[in-house]
């Protein structure tokens, strides 16, 4: 073998094993080696067509990431028109889809393949001798643009199919969609730089995938699964059978469908995904009803637009319109002032909507938002309701663009908006709306945990000026007889209070460190923090170089502490808290790693009854670990507690180890006695 065939050899095994390892990941979800096994292999790919572009070809798995700008995406004609689906909402209506399509068959029985309905976008995938050459949106059915940069971004799509059973041209289709979990964090960041935020997941995926630079489109981890093949495939007779061809090819094929003998089947399936449909990562707004046949789907053809074999049987609307009756805002325990929508109550998705978050003064800039328009309001996967548009045609001719307060609407105090943010913020500390949100916060289940200091008393007590600051709770027993007099309280009511708030003394230095509420110290912070300064003296003395040569703690972080700990009102807080006798001191764990815990991925699911699910995840992530929201072939460990659902069945399909509590406590028990105290 000459130099140059050594080379080309070495490329082709590289690019093979790499196919391989992303199907395994990707389509299976069964990775045979480790992330860094996967990253050496791809860095010598990179290496060796960086030395030899000549062997770049364009299935390369190094082809994924950014070929650099697109300017315009060409417009492309599609070979067969991409149709659209009719619509049914009711029973009624499959029933009604059932017997038109058995009266034209000419029989009483028809097989259905019931999927679900992505809520994506739609693309056209076209691959020549295997390799993916082509993909196009929908557009308009007829013609749609050619976004192959940013499709290839998109990490379970082949670049080439696997096996040689495949015609040498075929199109597949599918829907490209955005997991909700990168949905919300993609605007997180967004509104932390101000940009316009994204109204749900598939105005995301739809927008990403138009953005001009693949390597950001790689960045937003779009995915995608592929429902139809445009060919004759030898052997292949039915739907369900064209995605198990799909499967084999090495597409990700969604894995919830089911084949139905009967329209009762289908409309059990719509029922199940209706009720289980918050559990996917991924949004769905309905059920696809296909005709399982080929043969059939052909004799049915389709008419204008749709297809006669296949509906959609959509899920009652999470959307609504109403009218937006007045812009309010909130003042956070922070200072952050959120505009709030205060709404016509409305009926969606089985409950009364009035309120619902405006988020910043550039969001209700950018929709243009006045009292008095018509808004849609939407349910996405999390319960908090979104505005995600607004109708201005209803609007007054003398109408105004709606402005942002610009004085606190608690204390009257000028705001400031800081460059760069999206946010205005209340300055004065003594604005009674945060010292409210302070306490509420110091008081709160996952802080101080005292009981009978919820949100009504707060606000009582901060009304009458017996609190202003977290301490002065300590010091409420000397107002016994003024509390007793406070309406609606008692003897009885301030004698439990007074209890609980003399209880909430001996909580850990941990937890009093993340109940004062000091900017990006939540409760993973601060059991961190805890450990290397385990007392207020050792902490406040910390420089910032020390404070981040603690594991987890970044620049801003420690920022924020010396920030805290240089402030006389904090300072003076701190000092009564001790003088009052809460915990001021903690166990200096100076290797709070735990292997058990440390570098691992773990998911909590279930109920667990030692612990709430926050601090269950406090706890993972002190000692090193890290807790996320849904099972992947990345997660080391689910913990179980009682009734784990479908979170638990992924775990045992994937083979990922599942702890129940005895076990969870039995390594953080060896890990307490194992930590010395300094
Ligand atoms: S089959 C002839 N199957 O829904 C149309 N479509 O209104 C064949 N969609 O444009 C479409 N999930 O973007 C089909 N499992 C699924 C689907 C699905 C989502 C989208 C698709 C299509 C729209 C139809």
């Amino acid at each position: 073998m000459s130099a140059s065939e050594a080379l080309r050899a070495r490329h082709a095994a590289l690019v093979d094993e790499i196919l391989h390892h992303d199907f395994q990941y990707y389509i299976l979800a069964e990775p045979e080696i480790s992330d860094e096994q996967y990253d050496t292999l791809m860095r010598e790919l990179v290496a060796l067509e960086e030395q030899h572009p000549d062997l770049r070809s364009s299935d390369s798995p190094t082809q994924r990431v950014g070929g650099g700008i697109t300017r315009d995406f060409p417009t492309v004609s599609h070979d067969t028109p991409m149709l659209s689906l009719a619509n049914s909402y009711s029973e009624q209506d499959i029933r009604d889809f059932h017997r038109r399509v058995s009266e034209s068959l000419g029989i009483a029985e028809v097989e259905y393949h019931a999927e679900l309905k992505l809520d994506g976008v739609a693309i056209s995938l076209r691959y020549a001798d295997g390799v993916l050459e082509r993909a196009a949106t929908r557009g308009d059915g007829i013609q749609g643009d050619d976004i192959t940069p940013n499709a290839r971004t998109i990490r379970a799509l082949p670049l080439r199919v696997r096996g040689k059973h495949h015609p040498a041209l075929f199109e597949v289709r599918g829907e490209v969609v955005m997991y909700k979990e990168d949905f919300a964090r993609l605007n997180e960041e967004r509104e932390a730089a101000g940009d316009k935020l994204f109204a749900n997941p598939r105005n995301s995926a739809a927008g990403t995938l138009k953005l001009q630079d693949s390597s950001v489109v790689s960045r937003r981890n779009l995915r995608s699964f592929v429902y139809a093949v445009g060919a004759d495939v030898a052997g292949v007779e039915t739907q369900s059978g064209a995605l198990q061809w799909l499967r084999d090819c090495g597409f990700p094929v969604n894995p919830h469908h089911a084949l139905c003998t009967d329209i009762d089947a289908v409309i059990a399936f719509w029922r199940h995904w209706e009720e289980h449909r918050d559990e996917l990562p991924y949004e769905i707004d309905g059920v696809v009803v296909k005709v399982n046949s080929l043969r059939g789907q052909r004799e049915l053809g389709s008419v204008a637009k749709s297809p006669r074999w296949a509906i959609a049987f959509k899920f009652a609307s999470r959307q609504a319109n109403t009218v937006l009756r007045d812009i309010t805002f909130q003042v956070g325990r922070m200072g952050t002032v959120t505009p709030v929508a205060e709404l016509e109550p409305v009926l969606l998705a089985g409950s009364t909507i009035s309120r619902a978050t405006l988020h910043n003064e550039d969001f209700i800039r950018d929709l243009d938002l006045r009292p008095g328009d018509v808004v849609t309001i939407e349910k996405g996967g999390d319960v908090i309701p979104k505005v995600t548009a607004a109708d201005h045609s209803a609007r007054k001719e003398n109408s105004t663009p709606f402005a942002f307060t610009s004085v606190c609407p608690a204390c009257l105090s000028a705001l400031r908006r800081p460059e760069g943010l999206a946010a205005w913020f209340c300055e004065n500390q003594r604005c009674p709306a945060q010292v409210r949100g302070r306490i509420e916060h110091f008081a709160s289940r996952t802080a101080m945990d005292i009981e009978g200091l919820g949100e009504a008393v707060v606000d009582v007590l901060v009304r009458q000026g017996l609190v202003s600051t977290v301490a002065d709770l300590y010091w409420l027993h000397e107002h016994r007889e003024t509390l007793e007099r406070v309406e609606r309280f008692g003897k009885r009511s301030v004698q439990k209070l007074l209890e609980g708030i003399e209880s909430s003394k001996s909580r850990s230095f941990e937890r009093v460190l993340y109940a004062l509420g000091i900017r990006f110290v939540g409760q993973g912070v601060a059991a961190l923090l805890a450990g290397r300064f385990p007392s207020f003296d050792a902490l406040g003395s910390a420089t910032i170089e020390e404070l981040e040569a603690t594991d987890g703690v970044g620049p801003r972080i420690a920022r924020s502490v010396r920030s805290f700990f240089e402030d006389a009102e904090a300072l003076a807080v701190v000092r009564k808290l001790r003088d009052a006798g809460v915990t001021s001191h903690g166990t200096a764990r100076t290797v709070r790693t735990h292997d058990f815990f440390s570098g691992k991925t773990f998911v909590i699911t279930g109920t667990l009854i030692g612990y709430t699910r926050d601090e269950a995840k406090a706890l993972i992530e002190g000692f090193g670990g890290k807790v996320t929201g849904s099972v992947s072939a990345k997660t080391s460990f689910v913990l179980a507690g009682e009734a784990a659902g479908s979170k638990l069945d992924k775990a045992r399909a994937l083979g990922i180890r599942v702890i129940d509590e005895d076990e969870f406590v039995s390594h953080i028990t060896a890990s307490e006695t194992s930590a010395d105290t300094a």
